[in-house]
């Protein structure tokens, strides 16, 4: 048995809780949190130890992994603090809010021997898993340019839940919050980007952060992106879309929530195939929940001792592409990533 315990018992924690409860190796032990209360439904129903105290937590040596689910901008000084105590870290995204900061968390994990994960859990979709196997097979030629859409709603209810809701401190806007899986993917699926351009507005919230942004992207094989994200859409979460045009390929996933095949044409398919994909995906769209995934990713790297699917370095690969096009916005230039 893997032994997990969560720090900030929040809307997230709840995931990882039922997830970890999911995972047959996995087993929760403890929270933490600096609001007692918040602690209380995890203690009842999971019948765990509760923390008010994070440094008593990390004392506790049956712990073998910790789950980072605080505000983004306290995700690091937690992190560094659970790898020197020798446990293993799952962060939720972003890994954190500056590239500095996500640095000291890999070399806190690299240098005490613990896995890092950060919980970028749209990859495990799964149409965009069979996206992602066409574009590792090659299936799509030469590229033309791949697009990456979230038109959703987050009201101002929302950002008001909480006072670090759309802070540039500790939140940051639709890019940094919502947008950065999206981002994963194009990193992930089309590969390494090279330049981008930005602008960004806070059009319709009440907030420090911008919630509508639009850019566009080159990636250093050549092709083209662009990226639209917004919390501002009426009424309610619209769409979120992932496209990919190739010489020999057109793909798109979309529906609220890139579940769905929209458009699937490659040329080396036969129409059995694409049909055979098409079906998949209509039988079972959302698949096992993200956070499973992450989870038993975590079980598994520890027994194999392999680094974890989504790594500390894609983590911070995402925030890195998140910040140049929060620097693009705010010098009305294009940006090249280092
Ligand atoms: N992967 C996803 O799909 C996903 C979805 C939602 C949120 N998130 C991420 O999860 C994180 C938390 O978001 P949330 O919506 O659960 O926030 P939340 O406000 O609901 O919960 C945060 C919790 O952390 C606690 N906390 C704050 N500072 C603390 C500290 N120093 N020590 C202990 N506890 C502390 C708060 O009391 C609160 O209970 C954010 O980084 C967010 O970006 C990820």
């Amino acid at each position: 048995m893997i032994n997990f315990a969560i720090i900030g018992c929040g809307h997230i924690a709840k995931k990882h809780a039922e997830q970890i409860a999911a995972t047959e190796e996995a087993n929760l032990i403890a929270v933490c949190d600096k609001i007692p209360e918040a602690m209380v439904p995890f203690t009842e129903q999971y019948h765990v130890e509760a923390y008010q105290d994070y440094d008593e937590m990390l004392k506790d040596c049956r712990i073998d992994v910790i789950c980072i689910c605080t505000p983004s901008g306290l995700h690091a000084p937690l992190a560094v603090k659970a790898a020197q105590a020798k446990k293993h870290v799952i962060v939720e995204k972003p890994i954190a809010l500056t590239l500095e900061d996500a640095d000291l968390i890999i070399k806190a994990c690299k240098e005490n021997g613990v896995k890092l994960s950060v919980v970028h859990p749209n990859r495990f979709r799964p149409a965009i898993m069979k996206l992602k196997q066409a574009m590792d097979e090659g299936r799509f030629g030469k590229l033309s340019h791949a697009n990456a859409t979230v038109r959703w709603n987050r009201n101002q209810a929302y950002y008001d839940q909480a006072p670090w809701r759309g802070t540039k401190a500790l939140d940051g806007g639709v890019l940094m919050n919502q947008a950065i899986h999206n981002l994963d993917l194009l990193l992930w699926i089309v590969g390494d980007i090279e330049e981008v351009y930005s602008m960004q507005a806070t059009r319709l919230r009440n907030i420090e952060a911008e919630d509508v942004s639009v850019g566009v992207v080159r990636f250093k094989n050549g092709a083209l992106g662009v990226i639209e994200a917004a919390t501002t859409i009426y009424p309610k979460n619209f769409e979120e879309s992932f496209s990919v045009f190739g010489e020999s390929g057109t793909v798109k996933i979309s529906g609220r929530t890139a579940n769905n095949i929209a458009h699937w044409d490659i040329e080396s398919m036969s129409v059995e195939e694409t049909q055979a994909i098409i079906k998949e995906i209509e039988n079972d769209p959302f698949g096992q929940p993200g956070h499973k995934w992450i989870i038993q990713d975590m079980v598994n790297a520890i027994k194999e001792d392999r680094e974890p699917i989504v790594s500390g370095v894609d983590g911070k690969n995402a925030l890195a592409l998140v910040l140049a096009l929060y620097e693009s916005a705010e010098r009305n230039q294009p940006v090249k990533l280092g």
